[in-house]
């Protein structure tokens, strides 16, 4: 009797490893990246499945599908999934949801930005060093659905990508970017709802640490110099210019990204579609909170934004993290503005 008992046991908990390696879950749930007028990235990550299908359309009932490849992560079952979605009606709400075999998402909405011509007014998010606070753990998941979401609803009214064109992160999005579950679980899972709806676009802090998860989680404009590609980079929306740096150790001294931004500068300086240049870079040329953070690297940035805005008139600024507060100013003898908006989670300087 004992003996049979054991048999029935064993086979029950084979069935269960059997259904277990069966099922696939999303590990994370759908995201937005590098929108354009006619185009938009979604990318999510599944435990196991090779399937990418996008099912989207200008209604709830979607009736467009976008298929692509999966690419492994983690050298082990999961997939992260990448279907760029391209023949869109630029300034348009649009319906998606993914698929990977039996696994679909939830619908959500995007929107697409509109081109410079529209002169369509917008709001975008500024916030960087959510990495973890072990004092405050829950701190980025209040920020983000107790604060920003709740905030846009009761300031403007409409749906989230309605209100929201974009969310920008000056860096350190985890504690360590080298430990694959602190993406999931303190950097995708707590901002999932906004992230599904509004296109989110990083640059590089110290503790990314250049992890090559980051380089898989984001796909970020390939606008930049090749051999770097991802590290810096540039993204319009209408007549806003958004500029994308790397300012860690090894990058922020490159010739290449300092010859990259030169050029772009003087396209933008001729461009008559930019009236204004937004940059994202990690470490402060200067900050109130923590000095021994400031980077001297920075500060050359800041040079060329300020020779910029002086020569073009177009107005300019530079937000930044890694000094974990809130500090705003303007550059003494140029019309440019320095944004300290390392306050969505990390623990604050004193
Ligand atoms: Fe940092």
């Amino acid at each position: 009797m004992k003996l049979l008992n054991f048999t029935f046991l064993a086979t029950y908990f084979c069935g269960v490893a059997l259904y277990a390696q069966e099922t696939s879950v999303f590990v994370v749930k759908p995201y937005l990246q590098d929108a354009n007028p006619t185009e938009i990235t979604v990318m999510w990550e599944t435990s196991l499945g090779e399937e990418s299908v996008v099912e989207f359309g200008t209604s709830p009932k979607l009736g467009k599908k976008a298929v692509c490849g999966a690419e492994d992560i983690n050298f082990g079952p999961s997939r992260i999934h990448e279907v760029k979605l391209t023949g869109l009606k630029r300034f348009t709400t649009y319906y998606y949801r993914v698929k990977t075999d039996k696994l679909v998402s939830d619908i959500y909405q995007f929107k697409t930005p509109p081109f410079a011509s529209d002169n369509e007014s917008f709001n975008f998010l500024a916030m960087s060093d959510m990495q973890i606070d072990h004092q405050n753990p829950d701190k980025f998941n209040e920020i983000v659905n107790k604060g920003i979401l709740p905030f846009l609803k009761s300031e403007y009214g409409n749906t989230t990508p309605d209100d929201l064109a974009m969310v920008l992160i000056p860096g350190d999005l985890v504690e360590n970017g080298a430990k694959y579950e602190q993406w999931q679980n303190d950097f995708f899972k707590p901002a999932q709802k906004l992230f599904s709806e509004v296109p989110v676009y990083p640059v590089l802090g110290n503790h990314e640490r250049n992890a090559n998860y980051y380089f898989k989680y984001f796909s970020l404009p390939k606008n930049g110099t090749p051999a770097y590609a991802e590290h810096w980079w540039y993204k319009d929306y209408g007549n806003t210019r958004i500029i994308g740096l790397n300012s860690n150790e090894g990058y922020r001294d490159s010739r290449e990204q300092f010859a990259w931004l030169k050029s772009l500068l003087e396209e933008t300086a001729k461009n008559g579609e930019i009236d204004f240049v937004f940059a994202q870079l990690h470490h402060p040329h200067k900050s109130e909170l923590w000095i021994p953070g400031e980077e001297e690297s920075s500060g050359k940035v800041v040079k060329m934004l300020e020779e910029f805005t002086t020569k073009t008139g177009k107005p300019s600024l530079h937000f930044f993290g890694h000094t974990h507060g809130y500090s705003r100013g303007q550059s003494k003898d140029h019309k440019h503005l320095w944004i300290n908006v390392a306050s969505a989670g990390g623990a604050i300087d004193n």
